[in-house]
């Protein structure tokens, strides 16, 4: 079984930073391979991962629903379908990326979904790691395209919405019938001037246990707003220390690593 890490949390608070450098960590570090799933349909993990992502979940179902493409006759369309995510998969040296993307039309996400689940289902041996970069309405959770997940990251920043909105979202999780063995809470971007004690007492109330608190670090964001890969900053990047700290406790702590 892979041990599943996926993230959750409001528009913009660094998801898919963090998922970025847990690829790392995963790869660099642990020197094991990690299947990426950038499942927010604006995708973004292939900029933040350097790569260049050339299909999509939603092209496949596009043109397999809407019958754009003709199936030869000697496949299935399951078998015709497994190929075409096949053959969208990025494959690195360390990792592969798997881009959802985005459905034509209201009502084509649950295919699309579907179709990644049976895929995860039935690749799931294959790579001891899938970390998977959701989109901040939190769809692929509700709509149970992710697998069981060990451990769920909600990112929120240190503003009172910021608050308020992971705590909605843990509401959402809870609610929800996917089975999740940890969640973290971290702090995203936390100015050097600290969090105000408004927002520190926010916190508390929410009873959240913060596993960590990355600070506004202007090498992420100089690497992001450029359009440059996050896996070619520092090794010594405090935010990127910070997520292996946290990944040293979570992962190496997990029984079956
Ligand atoms: N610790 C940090 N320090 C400085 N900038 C950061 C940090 N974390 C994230 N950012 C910046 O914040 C912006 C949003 O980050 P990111 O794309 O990771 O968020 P997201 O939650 O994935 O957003 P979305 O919901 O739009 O996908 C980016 O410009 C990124 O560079
Ligand atoms: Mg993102």
């Amino acid at each position: 079984m892979s041990y599943t890490i996926a993230m959750a949390g409001k528009g913009g608070t660094g998801k898919s930073t963090i998922a970025t450098l847990i690829i790392r960590y995963i790869t660099e570090e642990l020197r094991k391979t990690v299947l990426a799933v950038d499942a927010d349909p604006n995708s973004s993990l292939g900029i933040s991962l350097g790569v260049n992502v050339n299909g999509t979940i939603a092209d496949i179902r596009d043109d397999v629903v809407e019958k754009r493409v003709d199936i030869p006759a000697t496949m299935s369309k399951e078998r015709y379908i497994e190929y075409c995510i096949e053959d969208c998969i990025v494959e690195e040296n360390k990792f592969d990326l798997l881009t959802m993307g985005r459905p034509e039309g209201p009502k084509c996400y649950c295919y699309a979904n579907n179709l990644l689940r049976k895929y995860l289902d039935k690749t799931e041996k294959s790579y001891p790691y899938i970390v998977i970069d959701n989109e901040a309405g939190m769809e692929h959770l509700s709509r149970r395209t992710t697998n069981d997940v060990n451990l769920l990251i909600i990112a929120f920043e240190s503003t009172i919405i910021g608050v308020h909105t992971a705590k909605r979202i843990t509401d959402l999780i809870e609610s929800l019938p996917i089975k999740i063995k940890e969640k973290v809470y971290v702090i995203c971007k936390v100015p050097e001037k600290g969090i105000s004690e408004k927002v520190e007492s926010e916190i508390s109330k929410t009873g959240f246990e913060i596993s960590t608190r990355l600070p506004f670090n202007n090498e992420i964001y100089d690497s992001i707003t450029s359009g440059e890969s996050l896996l070619q900053i520092n090794k010594e990047n405090i935010v990127y220390n910070e997520i292996k700290n946290l990944m040293n406790n979570f992962i190496l702590m997990s029984a079956d690593k």
